[in-house]
């Protein structure tokens, strides 16, 4: 059966975890798929872990089109969700339409756009136009240069309101989904328990309604230090196929993410 944006939804209202990992490929989506993942992000993490490029910045609408293509050629069940890439949904909400209609043809069902209040008009058109969309608010990587590197947002008492503010206003806006990405734990339990709609966190501790994390990560393939959020599921395990299951159950029963990987 096919997993829809009201599933989700649905699981959240009966407290049922959902897990979603990265997914750019064909191979990688039947593997997910069999292993019981929820939600395959097409996302433009691609940008550093498929082009080796250091941000998110110079991954164009034409890559991410590319790889939802090649992610929904394979997926039969999981809800395809694709990262709209910088500059392609920044300056008006009816060029963020035009962008998204496209990365619906090539086979999402939802997309993902970066940015808090600012992004409530954009947000409300695509979705009373019939374009499902995840918010993501904290950690926004298309954002890096304005934050500075890639640290815990909403850990004072005013970034935190804000942070609040902006995930309620998406709601309001129409957003089904809203990611909360390297925030402080019970800031993400509070948004979580606030807004009627799911949440996944990357990063933001065990309260939210769904896990994400990037593929290669969570199969120990990360460049340099490991991110305090990332466990590498590959470690102790045999296969591929094995370290992908045993992700999926460990969200679902709440055993990942714990104390120790979240802030
Ligand atoms: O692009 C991506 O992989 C993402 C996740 C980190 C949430 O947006």
């Amino acid at each position: 059966m096919k997993l829809t944006l009201p599933t989700l939804q649905k699981m959240a209202r009966n407290q049922e975890k959902f897990a979603a990992l990265t997914c750019y490929d064909a191979t990688f989506a039947a593997v997910l798929e069999q292993a019981g993942v929820d939600v395959l992000l097409v996302g433009d993490s691609l940008g550093n872990v498929l082009q080796g490029a250091e941000t998110t910045l110079s991954v164009s609408l034409e890559d991410m089109i590319y790889h939802t293509r090649c992610v929904a050629r394979s997926a039969s069940h999981a809800l395809i969700m694709t990262d709209m890439p910088f500059g392609s949904y920044q300056s008006s909400p009816q060029q963020a339409f035009a962008n998204a209609a496209r990365i619906l043809a090539a086979g999402a069902h939802m997309v993902k756009i970066e940015g808090g209040q600012v992004m409530a008009d954009t947000i409300h058109f695509l979705t009373q136009r019939g374009i499902p969309v995840c918010a993501h608010v904290g950690l926004t990587p298309q954002s890096i240069h304005q934050l500075g590197g890639y640290k815990l947002q909403g850990n004072n008492e005013k970034s935190a309101k804000q942070l609040l503010d902006d995930a309620t206003a998406l709601e309001q806006a129409g957003a089904g989904l809203v990611v909360l990405e390297v925030v402080p734990a019970k800031l993400a339990q509070a948004i979580t328990q606030t807004l009627s709609i799911p949440t996944i966190g990357i990063g933001a501790g065990s309260h939210c309604s769904g896990q994400v994390l990037v593929l290669h990560d969570m199969l120990g393939l990360y460049q340099g230090k490991k991110p305090r959020f990332v466990k590498d599921f590959f470690a102790d395990c045999q296969n591929i196929q094995q370290a992908i299951a045993n992700y999926v159950v460990a969200v679902k029963t709440g055993q990942f993410p714990n104390e120790e990987h979240a802030f």
